[in-house]
């Protein structure tokens, strides 16, 4: 018989579409199928730190399927273990918060602590796991797909619909104006977006961080094209892309964590091939309209099968656990197993020789192979 009655949930880092799905799963099978109530913790490990928390009944999480971010709210800036407290002259300093988390989640009278987090947010619960004492479960959320130990982690389809939707219509308006189009979309230090929008929206080009680029493989790529009386182009470029011996572009840092945020590589080959090759050539950041909105249906059921074996390992008093998939089958793995290191692209996994075989050019090709294809 469990001694678990009381279960904490919250959501951390950036928003992922499918967290609400989650928090629906969790509070809807820990009351329905183990009788067991739930207290949601706002705006990430900041509720715990801050005591910001309400109890969630059935009818707070009522409708939330559909609904794209997280009732809870998240932060990415909010790790206790080197908190920003705001001094009274203003001044945020760093410090540990981590003893008010432990003293917080007994006052709340919490028995487990679900997170629904990335990398960051994984590798805190770890830590309060190990450190601290917190009996922890983990679920992983990223629209970039890079958590290892799972092969999937709910957000990234809707991410990828939304970057293949983009993709679809830049098609239109690239083939019109006879435009080499480039669409930059998100995913860190890994292509998973870019090479899944790229093989479904028949990007032209596929440019991911795992394969360095050169801007000679493009451009004759392009050329190829034209001679096929293709004279456009549309090039899928992931924020974390940069070229052979060149750098990632980051488009800001955060002041009190430090945290580079990816982001313009793709107004950098932009001005660079327009430079070298005379095309008329544009550019779309995509951003953050892959993390918003409604989660397609496959991210609503991976997120509905993660929150309720979530809710039964906490219960079962499995903690310092993370739920993941593998091979379609919902599992459990140590959190330790999936934190610190980041699933990047295969260069020579299936679906990258795939791409290749339909003609799709990852920037790494010997340019007179690229001007010999049939584009
Ligand atoms: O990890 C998810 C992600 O959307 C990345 O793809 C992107 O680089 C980053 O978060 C953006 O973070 P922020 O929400 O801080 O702009």
């Amino acid at each position: 018989m469990s001694t678990v009655r009381r279960i904490g949930v919250l959501t951390g880092g950036g928003d992922a579409p499918g967290l609400n799905a989650v928090i629906r799963a969790v509070v809807r099978s820990c009351r329905i199928a183990h009788g067991v109530s739930v207290i949601g913790i706002s705006d990430g490990f900041i509720g715990l730190v801050e005591m910001k928390a309400r109890e969630l009944a059935l009818a707070d999480v009522s409708g939330l399927l559909v609904r794209g971010g997280t009732m809870l709210g998240t932060s990415n800036r909010g790790n206790p273990f080197r908190y920003a407290f705001r001094r009274p002259d203003g001044v945020e300093e760093l410090v540990d918060a981590s003893a008010m988390v432990k003293k917080n989640f007994e006052k709340l009278g919490l028995d487990a602590l679900v997170v629904i987090g990335g990398d960051g947010s994984l590798s805190i619960a770890e830590r309060f796991w190990r450190e601290l004492g917190i009996p922890v479960v983990g679920v992983p959320k990223t629209i970039d797909n890079d958590l290892f130990a799972t092969e999937y982690t709910f957000g990234f389809a809707t991410a990828r619909e939304t970057a293949t939707w983009a993709l679809d219509r830049l098609h239109s308006t690239a083939e019109s104006h006879h435009r080499v189009m480039l669409l930059e979309v998100m995913g860190r230090d890994s292509g998973w977006i870019a090479l899944h929008a790229g093989l479904a929206g028949g990007g032209d080009v596929v440019l991911i961080p795992e394969i360095p680029f050169t801007f000679e493989a493009l451009i004759a790529k392009f050329r190829a094209r034209e001679r096929r009386g293709r004279p456009f182009s549309v090039v899928v470029v992931a924020e974390g892309a940069a070229p052979v011996g060149g750098n990632q572009v980051f488009a800001g840092e955060d002041a009190v964590t430090g945290w580079k945020r990816l982001g313009g590589i793709s107004y950098q080959i932009a001005r660079e091939i327009e430079a070298r090759g005379g095309y008329e050539i544009r550019a779309t950041v995509l951003g953050h309209i892959q993390r918003g909105g409604t989660p397609v249906p496959t991210d609503r059921i991976l997120a509905t099968r993660f929150g309720v074996e979530a809710a039964r390992l906490a219960v079962a008093g499995e903690f310092g656990r993370m739920v993941a998939l593998h091979n379609d089958e919902i599992v459990s793995v140590p959190i330790c197993e999936a934190i610190g290191r980041v699933k990047r692209v295969d260069p020579s996994c299936q679906l990258v020789q795939a791409a290749r075989s339909v003609g799709i050019v990852f920037g790494d090709e010997d340019i007179d192979a690229v001007d010999l294809s049939e584009g």
